[in-house]
């Protein structure tokens, strides 16, 4: 068995709501993954998504939910409804209290805090109320700006996977990110 809330939880911040993706977000989520630049360092992503790779990656979102592992949040800017970007947490292990987390944001509200915050709320979910130790991130080498987001969080660089994924024709490494709970209470209480 994995985590179970009967649905999942909406978090509130400072500037943002991060409420469940459903597939009402189809079209808003489409426009992030086509606005400038997202997609680049986006694993799984070759060329700019088609309707039916987006409804895949919904169905994806209700299914890690569905079977313990994960949950992907759909941010909001309060008080628009409109999601601006998506943040969350999959391949929740608990017998070694391990989760990764993966995120992005329309690029109109870069460089804004905007990921920080949700991220740092993310993180905080996962370390109080999923009781895991640690979060690990995989970032495709040369993404500065998740990077240095990740950093920012307290997360530290652990390691690089050589060529551990195939994107647009060539083999990229990741770089890989971790953070420990105590380490994430020292900085943000
Ligand atoms: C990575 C991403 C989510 C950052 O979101 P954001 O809301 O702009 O990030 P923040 O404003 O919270 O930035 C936090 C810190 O990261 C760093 N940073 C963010 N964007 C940066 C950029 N383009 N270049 C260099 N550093 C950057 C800065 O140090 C920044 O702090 P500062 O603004 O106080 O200097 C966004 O660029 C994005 O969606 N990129 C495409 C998708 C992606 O790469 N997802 C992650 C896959 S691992």
């Amino acid at each position: 068995m994995k985590f179970q809330f009967h649905e999942a939880p909406v978090i509130e911040t400072e500037r943002l709501r991060l409420r469940p993706v459903s597939a009402g977000d189809l079209g808003d989520w489409m426009a992030v993954w086509r606005s400038p630049g997202v997609i680049d360092y986006l694993i799984d992503f070759e060329d700019l998504p088609q309707e039916d790779m987006g409804r895949e990656i919904i169905e994806w979102a209700d299914g890690i939910f569905v079977e313990g592992s994960g949950i992907r949040w759909a941010l909001t800017l309060k008080p628009s409804k409109a999601m601006i970007g998506s943040c969350g947490f999959h391949l929740f292990d608990r017998r070694h209290h391990r989760v990764e987390i993966g995120y992005e944001l329309h690029s109109d509200y870069w460089r804004q805090g905007i990921m920080s915050e949700a991220v740092r709320a993310v993180l905080g979910f996962c370390f109080d109320r999923l009781a895991v130790h640690r979060v690990e991130a995989d970032v495709v080498e040369g993404n500065a700006a998740s990077a240095a987001l990740l950093k920012k969080a307290g997360f530290s660089l652990e390691g690089i996977w050589r060529d551990r994924v195939y994107k647009r024709g060539a083999y990229q490494s990741l770089w890989q990110f971790g953070i420990l709970k105590p380490e994430f209470h020292a900085l943000h209480g």
